[in-house]
């Protein structure tokens, strides 16, 4: 490993000062939120989390100018239809049930319009096995219903809560490297967590797998962005590999709790870094 500048941080429960995202997201940041605030500067343009996903950094800090992007189509839809349809959303919502049987009826459905895809998506994040979201190769959401019978599929106040966030953020579906940061600007960049070598514990939640030579490219832009002006601030695994290719950022470790792993020998603690520049 190279030497990056390095301090190690423990601890690590969620701060109930900060709003809740939208929905739950695997490798949310929620839990991190506090020692991630630590490295948001005070000051910058225009905010940008090009792998948005449930945004929690975003719904955090609530910034005025702000662009989140993400390459899966159902998260910037929810996001777009939240922001402009709030009201429909809410109605779309209202008339489904918490049961197993609307579940699988609602998971196996296709809405037309583009409230009711945001309605199915919220529904399905909200009520599936450990609130995972996971497609199949094809795309098709496949995670069985999670016998949560406390909670309500309409969540009223936080859709309303989220979009009032949302109001003038542009959301777009596109690839990380597409976004348009200039100097002063702050990106945060949260990718799928993936390794150039063994398993480690992460699991493939998306229907495209990032790959290491995205990691690559990923570290090269962040820093072509650093060196250009911008304010810049990476998650990633704690890994050597990850590491490495982070040797020219300052870096900060933090460790959080984990039920998100594929195999039960990966859960409990799994550390992170937060690389930044
Ligand atoms: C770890 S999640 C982000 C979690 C988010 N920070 C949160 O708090 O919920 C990574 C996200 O990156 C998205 N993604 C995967 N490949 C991408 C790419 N090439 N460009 C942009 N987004 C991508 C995934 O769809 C997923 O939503």
């Amino acid at each position: 490993m190279k030497g990056t500048k390095m301090k190690t941080i423990t601890n690590l429960n969620s701060d109930k000062k900060y709003q809740d995202p939208l929905f739950k997201w695997p490798g949310g940041k929620r839990s991190l939120l506090a020692e991630i605030m630590k490295i948001v500067p005070g000051t910058y343009s225009k905010y940008y989390e090009p792998f948005a996903g449930g945004a929690a950094l975003f719904f955090s800090i609530k910034p005025q100018k702000a662009i989140l992007s993400d390459t899966n189509s159902e998260v910037v839809n929810c996001y777009v239809q939240v922001r402009d349809n709030p009201e429909d959303v809410i109605k779309k919502l209202k008339q489904y049930q918490n049961s197993e049987e609307d579940y699988y009826k609602i998971r196996a459905s296709s809405p037309y319009s583009e409230t009711g895809r945001a309605a199915r998506f919220l529904y399905l994040t909200a009520l599936s096995f450990n609130g995972i979201y996971r497609t199949n190769l094809k795309g098709i959401f496949n995670v069985p219903y999670g016998h949560k019978t406390n909670i309500v599929p309409c969540q009223q106040e936080k859709i309303l809560n989220a979009s009032k966030a949302l109001q003038g953020v542009s959301v777009i579906c596109q690839d990380f490297q597409e976004i348009k940061a200039t100097e002063g600007d702050l990106v945060y960049f949260d990718p799928p967590y993936t390794v150039a070598h063994g398993n480690n514990g992460f699991i493939k939640y998306n229907d495209k797998i990032f790959t290491w030579k995205d990691q690559e490219r990923l570290s090269k832009f962040a820093w072509d962005l650093s060196e250009k002006g911008c304010k810049v601030i990476i998650s990633n695994a704690w890994h050597e590999s990850i590491i490495d290719l982070y040797s020219k950022f300052k870096r900060v470790d933090i460790s959080r709790s984990s039920v998100m792993a594929a195999s039960s020998s990966y859960r409990g603690k799994v550390k992170e870094c937060l690389f930044f520049y």
